[in-house]
Formats: C-alpha cells, sequence, structure tokens
C-alpha cells in the first residue's frame, strides 16, 4: 500500500507518553508539515506555538479539563488575523488550521510520534485558559493543542468506513430538502459581517 495511506491509517489518538523530549528537528519537521497544507486562497491564517517546558505543560494540565495526558511538548496551534496573507482567513481559518493539524498529526506518525488533538476552539472558557496560559497577544485566536511525545500505548491502525456515510451520485428526487434554506445574499463569497472573531 502507498506510504502516505498507510500513515493515514496508523494515526491514532495517543494519550500516553514516554518520559522522552521531543528532538527540535523533529517539531521543526512537524511545522513544515503544518504549513505545507493547503488554505482557502493561500491566505495562510496561522501561527504555531511550540511548549517544551515541564511548568507549561503542568499549567495545562492542571488547568484544561480535557488536557491532562502526559505529553513532553505541545502545539498550540492559533488562527491569525495579524499574519493571514489576505482576508479569507476571516471565514476559513478554522478549516486552514483544521488542515494544518491533520498534517502535524499525520507527519508525527510518520516520524515514529504519538499525538493527540486537544479541541480548543469553540469553548470560550478552553480559549480563556489557553490565551492566559500563553499570554497570547491581539488577533489570534487558539484552535487546538496538539500533544505530541514518544507513545508509551499501541493503537491498531484502522479506517471507521461505513458503506451508509456514502451516496453515490445525488439522492434520489424525492428525497430532497423542501428550502435549501438560502437566504438572498447568501450566495455572495464574502457578505457584511460574515466572519469569525479571532
Ligand atoms: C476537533 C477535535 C477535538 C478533539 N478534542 C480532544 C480532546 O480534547 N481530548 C482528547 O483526548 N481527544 C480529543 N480529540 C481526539 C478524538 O477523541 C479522536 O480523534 C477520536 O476519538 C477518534 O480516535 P482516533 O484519533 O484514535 O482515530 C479531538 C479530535 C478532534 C478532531
Amino acid at each position: 500500500m502507498d506510504d502516505t495511506i498507510t500513515t493515514i491509517l496508523k494515526r491514532r489518538s495517543i494519550r500516553k507518553f514516554t518520559d522522552l523530549p521531543v528532538e527540535l528537528e523533529k517539531i521543526t519537521r512537524l511545522l513544515e508539515a503544518a504549513m505545507a497544507a493547503p488554505t482557502a486562497m493561500n491566505g495562510q491564517p496561522w501561527e504555531f506555538v511550540v511548549i517544551t517546558e515541564r511548568k507549561v505543560m503542568d499549567k495545562f494540565r492542571s488547568t484544561l479539563m480535557f488536557a491532562k495526558m502526559n505529553a513532553p511538548a505541545a502545539i498550540c496551534v492559533l488562527g491569525s488575523s495579524r499574519r493571514q496573507k489576505n482576508k479569507t482567513g476571516d471565514k476559513f481559518w478554522v478549516q486552514d488550521c483544521s488542515a494544518a493539524t491533520e498534517n502535524i498529526l499525520l507527519a508525527a506518525t510518520a516520524l515514529g510520534l504519538g499525538s493527540v488533538w486537544v479541541g480548543i476552539h469553540p469553548v470560550t472558557l478552553f480559549k480563556r485558559q489557553v490565551s492566559e496560559i500563553l499570554n497570547l497577544p491581539e488577533g489570534v485566536t487558539p484552535l487546538n493543542l496538539i500533544y505530541i511525545g514518544y507513545p508509551a500505548e499501541e493503537k491498531e491502525p484502522r479506517t471507521q468506513y461505513d458503506d451508509n456515510r456514502i451516496q453515490w451520485g445525488p439522492f434520489p428526487a424525492s428525497q430532497q430538502a423542501k428550502s435549501n434554506g438560502l437566504k438572498p445574499g447568501d450566495g455572495l463569497i464574502f457578505s457584511k459581517g460574515d466572519h469569525d472573531d479571532h
């Protein structure tokens, strides 16, 4: 099988880590993978915070409800209105930063590292907690924390493929919704006020 597909199936959420630190060269490779991701109109509305300090990791663990895992390092993916190359990021930053996140998870797997995506946006409390711990400046929003380290647990490669989730071709006309829910003006790519607050 193609190596890429193998890596995609091997990627699993790892929540138990050894004490081994992650080499800075490997973290740099992860960030290169992140910034190879596609973004809407190549807007690149992202920044990344790398955390390897034990004190800061401990602060995450003691503060954030779903971030208790013993990883030695984390990358916080930020939506960035201050660094984005154009206004497209106002609309698409979550998708753009999620594509970068998945690239980090896959690259980590390929490098023999374990990782898990800890969701932060859109939960206001989590965003405030991460912003305080990392002293985040104006113009950025934390999408997530990606915990990274050498795995201390093994998980089977797998897909969750399910035939019931797939419609080959259009749905039969009888199943069409009465209205598509669109209002006048919704077809505009950039309508006024239609942006997020990162
Ligand atoms: C947006 C998002 C938020 C997530 N948040 C958490 C989290 O806070 N804590 C956690 O342990 N896992 C979190 N996960 C990982 C999921 O629980 C995991 O991907 C899912 O159970 C499927 O398992 P797998 O990653 O091993 O395939 C998150 C995943 C996504 C995509």
